[in-house]
C-alpha cells in the first residue's frame, strides 16, 4: 500500500519565476520569483507605485510580462484565478443578491442561484441579501467585493489593496479589519482550509 507523499499534497498553486515589466523607460516590476502553497495567504506590501498592481495583473493573466512565466498548478490549475480589484465592481443602486447574480451570470456559473446563497451565507450577509449595496458599511461591501472574487471558485483569488476601499475613518477602526480577518477565515473553513 502507499500512501500520497506529503510533498504532492503541498506543491504550489503558483509558480511565478523571474517576472519583469516595464512601461517604456520606467521598470514597474524586476525579476519576481516566488511560489504560493495551497491554502497559503502571502502579503505583497510596498510603498505606492512599486508595482504591486502591475504584478497582480500579470499573476491574474491580465497584463503579458516582458520577461518571465507564471505557472498554475495543481488539480484545478486550468481554472480562472480570482481578480479583487481595488477599485470596486460591484454596483451601489443593486442590492447585495442582484450584485451577486449579475457577476455569476456573467462569470457564467453553473447554477448561479445556488452560488449567490452559497455567497450570502459566506459573507455572512443573508439578512442583507435585499439591501442596496450603497446602504452598507464599507467592510461588508468589501465582503460583497470579495465574494464576487470568489464566485467561479477560483483556485487562487488576488486581492489589490484589500482594506484600502474602507474609508479613512473605517479603517483606522480596529472593527472592520477583524471584520475582513472574519470574513477569510470563513472563506477558507468553506474552500476545506
Ligand atoms: N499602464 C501604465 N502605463 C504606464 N505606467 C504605468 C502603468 N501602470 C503602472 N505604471 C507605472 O508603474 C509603476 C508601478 O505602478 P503600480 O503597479 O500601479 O504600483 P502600486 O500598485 O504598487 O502602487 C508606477 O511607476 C506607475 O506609474
Ligand atoms: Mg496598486
Amino acid at each position: 500500500m502507499t500512501t500520497p507523499a506529503p510533498a504532492a499534497q503541498n506543491a504550489p498553486s503558483l509558480v511565478v519565476e523571474g517576472v519583469s515589466k516595464s512601461f517604456g523607460e520606467r521598470r514597474a516590476v524586476r525579476d519576481v520569483s516566488f511560489e504560493v502553497a495551497p491554502g497559503e495567504l502571502l502579503a505583497i506590501i510596498g510603498p505606492n507605485g512599486a508595482g504591486k498592481t502591475t504584478l497582480l495583473t500579470m499573476l491574474g493573466g491580465i497584463r503579458v510580462p516582458d520577461t518571465g512565466t507564471v505557472k498554475q498548478q495543481g488539480p484545478n490549475a486550468d481554472k480562472r484565478i480570482g481578480w479583487v480589484p481595488q477599485q470596486t465592481a460591484i454596483y451601489t443602486k443593486l442590492t447585495v443578491a442582484q450584485n451577486l447574480r449579475l457577476f455569476a451570470r456573467l462569470e457564467k456559473v453553473e447554477d448561479p442561484d445556488a452560488v449567490v446563497q452559497r455567497m450570502l451565507e459566506q459573507t455572512g450577509l443573508e439578512e442583507r441579501a435585499d439591501d442596496e449595496l450603497g446602504s452598507l458599511s464599507g467592510g461588508n461591501r468589501q465582503r460583497v467585493n470579495i465574494a464576487v472574487g470568489l464566485l467561479a471558485d477560483p483556485p487562487v483569488l488576488l486581492l489589490d489593496e484589500p482594506s484600502g476601499a474602507l474609508d479613512p475613518n473605517a479603517a483606522a477602526l480596529a472593527s472592520p479589519s477583524e471584520d475582513l480577518e472574519q470574513a477569510f477565515a470563513n472563506f477558507l473553513r468553506a474552500r476545506g482550509h
